[in-house]
């Protein structure tokens, strides 16, 4: 099948960027992407991972591109960009989704693991954010940021991400005012707790053995008011809302999808 045999998607003759496409909801996200349409760059500091999902989706008829990148240093942040442009000459649309998370309150968590969350989630986010601008204005694009519902409520036993994530949401609000006047939209999603490889990580990480985890397991989804784990494929759903010309009179808007938690807890 090729891309002109595809029915018309949400982002047919789009570009679209995902950080962090390798794992988890980045990885739903440039399959949802590409099955509406786009051209798609999956950029992760894994590139085996990145270029695993790529030969796998080309091979069913999609247009994904792997590239090793590392979202904390400007000049591979620069490269994805230009790789974008130089494959198909624009940049549609950029999902800022490579994220990290560390355990810990201010009295446990180190300096250095403050620093890392705080260069992966935050200033990664400002560094996509300045490579693709420019691109973006040339196309009236769209950015959409992953944040968390930690950004927005906070969490027990989590300072650096939640500092991270809160910084992610200010930054979405401060894009979209500074670029809404050159046609550029931005916004966030919130997810809830997703079972993914990062929230796997956590939850080990406070895990005393494999019953504990389990234990922790239902203990959140116990505070969930749709009391189970979110999918990956429903937050990229409402990515693609945001990314696609159907939410065209939004932005600056910080979406929860995260099964009723913050309103109804
Ligand atoms: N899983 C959840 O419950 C949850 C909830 C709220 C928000 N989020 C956010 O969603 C985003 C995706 O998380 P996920 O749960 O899919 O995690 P994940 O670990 O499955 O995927 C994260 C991806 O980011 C990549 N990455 C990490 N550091 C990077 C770097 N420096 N440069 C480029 N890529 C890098 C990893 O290699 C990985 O492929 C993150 O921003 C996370 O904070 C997740």
């Amino acid at each position: 099948m090729t891309q002109s045999d595809r029915q018309e998607g949400a982002l047919t003759g789009k570009t679209a960027i995902v950080t962090g496409g390798a794992s988890g909801i980045g990885r739903a996200a440039v399959e949802r992407f590409a099955r509406e349409g786009a051209y798609v760059i999956c950029a992760d500091l894994d590139a085996t991972a990145a270029q695993a999902l790529a030969a796998r989706l080309v091979a069913d008829g999609l247009a994904v591109e792997a590239t090793e990148t590392d979202v904390t240093d400007e000049s591979s942040v620069t490269a994805m960009a230009s790789m974008a442009l130089k494959v198909t000459g624009r940049i549609d649309t950029v999902l800022v989704n490579a994220g990290i998370m560390v355990e810990g309150d201010v009295l446990s968590v180190s300096l250095a693991a403050w620093t890392r969350v705080m260069n992966v989630n935050a200033t990664g986010s400002f560094l996509t954010a300045r490579a693709v601008m420019p691109h973006l204005i040339d196309t009236s694009g769209t950015l959409v940021f992953t944040a968390s519902t930690v950004g927005l409520s906070g969490m027990k036993g989590v300072a650096a991400y939640s500092a991270s994530k809160g910084a992610v949401v200010a930054l979405t609000r401060q894009l979209a005012a500074d670029y809404a006047d050159r046609g550029v939209r931005v916004n966030a999603i919130a997810p809830g707790a997703v079972r993914t490889a990062l929230s796997e990580s956590q939850f080990r990480a406070r895990a005393r053995d494999d019953t504990h985890f389990n234990e922790l397991l239902a203990q959140v989804i116990g505070r969930y008011p749709i009391a189970r784990w979110g999918q990956p494929e429903e937050i990229a759903e409402v990515m693609l809302f945001l990314a696609s010309d159907r939410s065209s009179w939004m932005t600056g808007q910080i979406i929860p999808v995260d099964g009723g938690l913050l309103e109804l807890r």
